[in-house]
């Protein structure tokens, strides 16, 4: 029997209770508050013959992009396609489009996604997918005009409306719109006090500002309601330390590194990916981060075999091998990840593609600039600038390349491609003490122009 969801959405279930389960287990996702799963377990005792609950399951564990979710992810996606004959067409679509992202074709999952937001706008887990695996597909335009598509849609009542909220203001920073970002996120703010979501589009913005120190403040202001409890978490730490380091502050970052993203530190693989970024700019920088870079492949493990659900993480496992001094074993890891990526059973990943395209010959120029050759490593870590925003993951792996360029550039004396890449920085931005530290060690005609 169909019945309608809060937002008007055609259902399957005419259980209060599972809806009511389903829908707080949908905030639960968007605001990254604890865990889901309690919740869909309840909506599917509630209701077993209902589908929707089961690809919620499948769906949040797919997105969690854990190597080691994916076989239960897969079970509870069969579970869901065994329900499906009773399920609504908007249901079943979700089914569909969990199955395309099992399967790694990740456009094709958000083009379902999008044709059921044109017939339902307020189908907030289509949106919070679509957004999430258009971030996973470094899609700048859509994070930016997908909210914007169905936001007129929503009421100012709707609990989840700020959520919408802060999706756009994060679509709108990826666009390169900062201010518009920060009116957003602050507006989704003051909608719901807890968005850690609303707290990072902002801290994006400020960064992007060079507005280091008021996003130190902004991260701090908010820290109650990100620090405990919430899967972002991690994140803004690393942000918070990613605003030390643009001060010049490497004891503040490690310290912040320590407290809370080290090896034994919880939160999975995107915080073991921050943590090794963090290093990796640490490293670049003269630090000697070998024991934390080993301390983190400990917690991180990867079976010898396995390669990463996204190519960012295996660029980020190499970079922490490569800091570390494994640089034997991140040759090793590169050339599984090639393997994997040229299988023909893998063409049609998006995963893979992104990986032949940029992420490969990345992890080649950080390997030439790992064994010295830092002229080898300026070639393919400029040639492959433009495309880096592919790789997802918003502005850091593009930073990642600028500042290890940077660093190549000053070891091979190329002071015209030092120049070239602080001269965008002075552009977009007042220069930090991080961009004053390249220009110094770029030599004596640029720090007459800092
Ligand atoms: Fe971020």
């Amino acid at each position: 029997m169909t019945s309608l969801d809060r937002r008007g959405n055609p259902c399957s279930s005419s259980s209060e209770t599972a809806r009511a389960a389903a829908e707080q287990a949908l905030w639960r996702m968007m605001s990254q508050y604890g865990t889901p799963q309690a919740e869909l377990d309840a909506a599917a005792a509630a209701d077993p013959r209902w589908a929707l609950p089961q690809v919620m399951q499948a769906g949040h564990r797919l997105g969690l992009a854990e190597p080691g979710l994916v076989d239960q992810a897969l079970a509870q996606l069969q579970q869901a396609q065994a329900l499906a004959a009773g399920a609504t067409a908007r249901e079943r679509t979700h089914i569909e489009a969990v199955q395309r992202i099992a399967e790694g074709r990740w456009h094709d999952a958000c083009r379902l996604w999008e044709r059921l937001l044109l017939d339902h706008p307020r189908d907030a887990l289509a949106l919070h997918w679509a957004h999430l695996w258009d971030y996973r597909l470094g899609d700048a335009w859509s994070l930016r005009q997908r909210p914007a598509r169905v936001l007129p849609e929503w009421d100012d009542s709707d609990p989840l409306q700020p959520q919408v909220l802060a999706l756009h203001a994060f679509g709108l920073g990826q666009c390169n719109l900062h201010a518009q970002a920060e009116d957003e996120g602050r507006r989704a703010l003051a909608a719901d006090a807890r968005l850690p979501a609303a707290v990072h589009a902002v801290a994006h913005a400020l960064a992007l500002q060079g507005r280091f120190d008021e996003g130190t403040g902004w991260l701090r202001q908010h820290q109650p309601q990100w620090a405990e409890g919430n899967a972002l978490a991690g994140h803004l730490w690393w942000h918070q330390a990613l605003f030390r380091l643009e001060a010049l502050d490497t004891p503040g970052a490690l310290r912040l590194l320590d407290l809370h993203l080290g090896g034994d530190a919880p939160g999975g693989t995107p915080q073991r990916v921050d943590a090794a970024a963090l290093l990796w700019q640490l490293h670049l920088l003269g630090e000697d981060v070998g024991a934390r870079c080993r301390a983190l492949l400990r917690a991180w493990a990867p079976p010898a075999e396995a390669v990463g659900c996204h190519v960012v993480h295996d660029l980020h496992l190499v970079l922490a091998l490569l800091g570390a001094g494994e640089v034997a074993a991140a040759e090793r890891r590169v050339a599984r990840c090639a393997e994997r990526a040229l299988a023909p059973a893998h063409a049609r990943r998006s995963s893979h593609a992104l990986a032949r395209e940029v992420g490969l010959p990345l992890m080649r120029g950080m390997l030439a600039f790992a064994r010295g050759d830092a002229q080898a490593a300026c070639e393919a870590l400029y040639t492959l600038r433009a495309q880096v925003p592919r790789l997802g993951a918003g502005p850091a792996p593009c930073d990642l390349v600028d500042q290890t360029l940077l660093a190549a550039a000053t070891r091979s004396g190329q002071r015209a491609l030092g120049r070239a890449l602080v001269n965008e920085r002075r552009l977009a931005a007042p220069l930090s003490p991080l961009a004053r530290h390249w220009i110094e060690r770029l030599g004596s005609g640029e720090q007459a122009r800092a």
